[in-house]
C-alpha cells in the first residue's frame, strides 16, 4: 500500500539549533501516529513544516507517491494537509456553520452568502463525523472547549483535509471533553483520515494510535507498532534511557 504522506530526510535549523536531523517518517491513510518527544524535540517544527509554516533546509515530501512542494500553508491545504492550532483559528463572534467554512463560504450568483446551503452542509458534516452540538446557528464563543475542538476538526475536514495534523489537541481539555476528541479522532480514521497527532500524555498513547514515532533532539530514534510496545518503552525512548529502535517505518499490511 502507498503511503499517504512519505516524508525523507527533512532537516531544518534555527541559528545553531539542529532543530530536525534527516527525518524520515510514512503516514497511511486511515492510520493514527502519534509523534512523541520532550520539550524542544522538534515535534511542533516538523508539524509546522507539513502545514507549509516553514521551510525545511532539506527534505523531499510525496503525497500519494508524487513529489509535492509545501511553499506555504494554502499549498498545504490543497493538498489535503490540514493542521488544527491550538489556538484552534475560530472566529468567536460567528455561528459554527460559518465557522466550519470560513474562507469557503457557499454563496448564490458567487456574491451573496447561501445561509441555508451553509446550514446544511455544516449540518451533514457534523453527522458525518458523530459530533453532537446544541445547534450550528449559535454562535462558537457560548461552545465548551471539546465542542470547539470539533468544530476545528470538522474544518479540516470539510475544507478538504486527508491529513490532519493535531498538536496537543487536549491540552485545554477536561477528562469528559478529551475522550470526546479521542472517540472523534476514532471516528475520523475509520473514514479514512490520517492523522499526526503530537501529545505530551502518555497514558492512553498506545491505545490512541496505530504507530509512534518518538523525536529526540531533532532525530527519529525510534519508530513502532503502538501494539509492540509498552509506556515504559517510549518513555525511556523519549528520555533517552532506552535506547530507540526504528522498528516500523510503514503500518504492517
Ligand atoms: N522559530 C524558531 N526560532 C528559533 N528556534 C526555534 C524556532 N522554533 C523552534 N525552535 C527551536 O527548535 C527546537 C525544536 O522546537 P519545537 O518547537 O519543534 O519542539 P517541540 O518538540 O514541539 O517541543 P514542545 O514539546 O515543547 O512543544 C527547540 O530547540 C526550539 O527552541
Ligand atoms: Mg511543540
Amino acid at each position: 500500500m502507498q503511503p499517504l504522506l512519505k516524508i525523507e530526510h527533512v532537516s531544518k535549523s534555527f541559528g545553531h539549533v539542529e532543530a530536525l536531523n534527516d527525518v524520515g517518517l510514512e503516514v497511511y491513510e486511515g492510520e493514527i501516529l502519534g509523534l512523541l518527544g520532550d520539550n524542544g524535540a522538534g515535534k511542533s517544527t516538523l508539524i509546522k513544516i507539513l502545514s507549509g509554516v516553514y521551510r525545511p533546509d532539506q527534505g523531499q515530501f510525496n503525497i500519494d507517491g508524487q513529489l509535492v512542494h509545501l511553499n506555504d500553508p494554502s499549498t498545504a491545504q490543497k493538498l489535503g494537509i490540514a493542521t488544527v492550532y491550538q489556538d484552534l483559528s475560530l472566529v468567536d463572534t460567528r455561528p459554527v456553520a460559518h465557522n466550519i467554512f470560513l474562507g469557503q463560504e457557499p454563496r448564490k450568483y458567487n456574491i451573496f452568502l447561501d445561509q441555508k446551503k451553509m446550514e446544511r452542509d455544516a449540518l451533514s458534516i457534523l453527522e458525518r463525523l458523530h459530533i453532537q452540538l446544541p445547534s450550528v446557528s449559535v454562535d462558537v464563543e457560548v461552545l465548551s472547549g471539546g465542542q470547539r475542538q470539533a468544530v476545528a476538526i470538522a474544518r479540516a475536514i470539510a475544507q478538504g483535509g486527508r491529513l490532519l495534523l493535531l498538536d496537543e489537541p487536549w491540552a485545554a481539555l477536561g477528562v469528559e471533553q478529551t475522550q470526546k476528541v479521542r472517540q472523534l479522532m476514532k471516528e475520523l480514521r475509520t473514514q479514512g483520515v490520517a492523522i499526526i497527532l503530537i501529545t505530551h500524555d502518555l497514558s492512553e498513547i498506545l491505545q490512541d494510535t496505530d504507530r509512534i514515532a518518538v523525536l529526540r533532539q531533532g532525530r527519529l530514534i525510534g519508530s513502532t507498532e503502538s501494539g509492540q510496545s509498552s509506556q515504559h518503552e517510549i518513555i525511556g525512548w523519549i528520555t533517552g534511557a532506552i535506547k530507540g529502535e526504528i522498528r516500523s517505518s510503514a503500518r504492517l499490511q
